[in-house]
């Protein structure tokens, strides 16, 4: 009997990923096939995000066009949007077949297999710890591991914790084990994954002392880790990055703004004194440490001079690259209650403003130049899109980096000489490599 094929797209953040990995082994264990060809596939399954109106609307237009297309397919919406509407995705689009919620999409292979012509959906929440792994596949040299599921933090405007769920752990026995298995099947690098890292715990077991224990109970040549909020970013855990090589120095640290008054009624429980602060030691400890965040704009009662702290805060910081975001009201977060008060056009000029600043300035144009001359170990992750010769992968740090005569290295290693730079790319020669 010819295998059923599934189309799978993933929106929103490296969790939904790391889940589409998980959905991929489990219905090819299952006994179905994967299609890149939206067109060939029996079944449709789009793994959604809610975290801004945007993604969402951008879901509900695929399942439209899914729906309306020639052939008729079974659709399956799983993942954080499928958490939130439930039924109310049924109600909306006819074609939606199946509605499976961040708790419930494992059960994905035997609900397509049961199929017995009904409709389904489950957005049962479960309580305990996670306990399905993913099967690498594929030939990727980076690869995800969610080391814990769910936020207990509740930023007033976020809603990762409703459509998440509690904050759960996972055992460090058990992220050592995936680890190990993708580095068996090739990959270089990993990212460990969580909605906030450093508010890990496992019995006595913290961020800190994971990085640790991962340290020494795989091998894997590069650990990465997302997201950190700063509230819980601790000396401890700069200690670590400083203390191993293997520990890349790249992190993100969300500021969402610069103002103390927006940033208590985010409930993000610091100050933008106290942020400073944190990344002054980062920085003493780990010169090289590359810095990334996320910036709201357009929170509510966000006034011109909470906005001015935030582009204040930005220069001064000057980080490497920032995603920056116009707030968009999420339905049931304490943020709803505050009403959306800042105008459409005053969020996207403040929008507009802060990226200017970002590029303007050339904060991180100036940054990327700071580079040349130095000497940096590379991934060689794939050819470069310019010239076949070429080779193109990341820093320790996390940067782009081209290099010159790389094809022949991929996979590997390399220790690269910067010989110049742009926006967002490096570009260098080698000088040295390790197989
Ligand atoms: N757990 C991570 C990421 C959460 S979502 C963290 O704490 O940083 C990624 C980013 O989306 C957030 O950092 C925030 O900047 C943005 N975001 C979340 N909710 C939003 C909303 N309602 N409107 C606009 N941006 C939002
Ligand atoms: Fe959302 Fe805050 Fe949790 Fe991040 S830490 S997922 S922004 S509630
Ligand atoms: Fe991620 Fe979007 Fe869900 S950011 S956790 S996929 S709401």
């Amino acid at each position: 009997m010819e295998k059923k094929k599934f189309y799978l797209e993933t929106y929103g953040c490296q969790m939904n990923e790391y889940d589409s990995h998980l959905v991929e082994s489990l219905l090819t264990a299952a006994g179905f096939e994967k299609t890149e060809s939206e067109s060939r596939a029996d079944i449709v399954i789009l793994n959604t995000c809610s975290v801004r109106q945007h993604a969402e609307e951008r879901a509900l237009g695929r399942i439209r066009s899914v729906s309306s297309a020639r052939r008729s397919r079974e659709i399956a919406v799983i993942g954080c949007m499928a958490q939130r509407m439930g039924d109310e995705l049924l109600a909306i689009n006819k074609g939606v077949k199946y509605v499976l919620g961040t708790d419930s999409f494992y059960k994905i292979a035997e609900i397509l297999k049961s199929g017995n012509g009904g409709q389904v959906v489950d957005i049962s929440c479960r309580e305990e710890p996670f306990e399905y792994e993913s099967r690498p596949s594929g030939k990727s040299l980076s690869d995800y591991v969610t080391i814990m599921r769910g936020c207990d933090n509740y930023c007033s405007y976020c809603i990762v914790p409703y459509v998440r769920g509690r904050e759960r752990c996972r055992p460090p026995e058990r992220i050592a084990e995936e680890i190990n298995r993708l580095d068996e099947r090739g990959r270089r690098e990993i990212w460990l994954l969580g909605q906030n890292v450093n508010s890990y715990k496992n019995e006595s077991i913290d961020f800190p002392i994971l990085l640790e224990y991962v340290l020494e109970n795989t091998e894997i040549p590069r650990i990465r880790f997302l997201t950190s909020h700063p509230k819980d970013f601790s000396e401890r855990l700069i200690d670590v990055m400083a203390s191993d090589d293997r520990i890349c120095k790249g992190i993100h640290l969300p500021l969402q703004s610069g103002s103390d008054v927006i940033l208590k009624k985010m409930n993000r429980k610091y100050t933008s004194a106290q942020y400073l602060q944190k990344i002054r030691k980062l920085r003493e400890a780990v010169p090289e440490v590359v810095i990334t965040t996320d910036l709201i704009v357009g929170f509510p009662g966000e006034s011109e001079d909470d906005f001015r702290r935030t582009l204040d805060m930005v220069e001064e910081i000057e980080y490497d690259s920032a995603f920056m975001f116009r707030y968009s009201v999420r339905s049931g977060t304490r943020a709803e209650k505050f009403g959306d008060d800042v105008p459409e056009e005053t969020k996207l000029s403040r929008l507009d403003r802060l990226i200017q600043i970002q590029k303007k300035i050339k904060i991180a144009e100036k940054k990327m130049a700071s580079h040349i001359g130095s000497v940096q170990t590379v991934l060689l992750e794939q050819p470069a899109k310019q010239s076949r010769d070429d080779a193109r992968g990341k820093n320790d740090g996390g940067l782009n980096v081209v290099v010159r005569g790389g094809a022949e290295h991929i996979g590997e290693f390399v220790d690269v000489k910067i010989i110049s730079s742009s926006y967002s790319t490096l570009v260098g020669e080698i000088i040295n490599w390790q197989e």
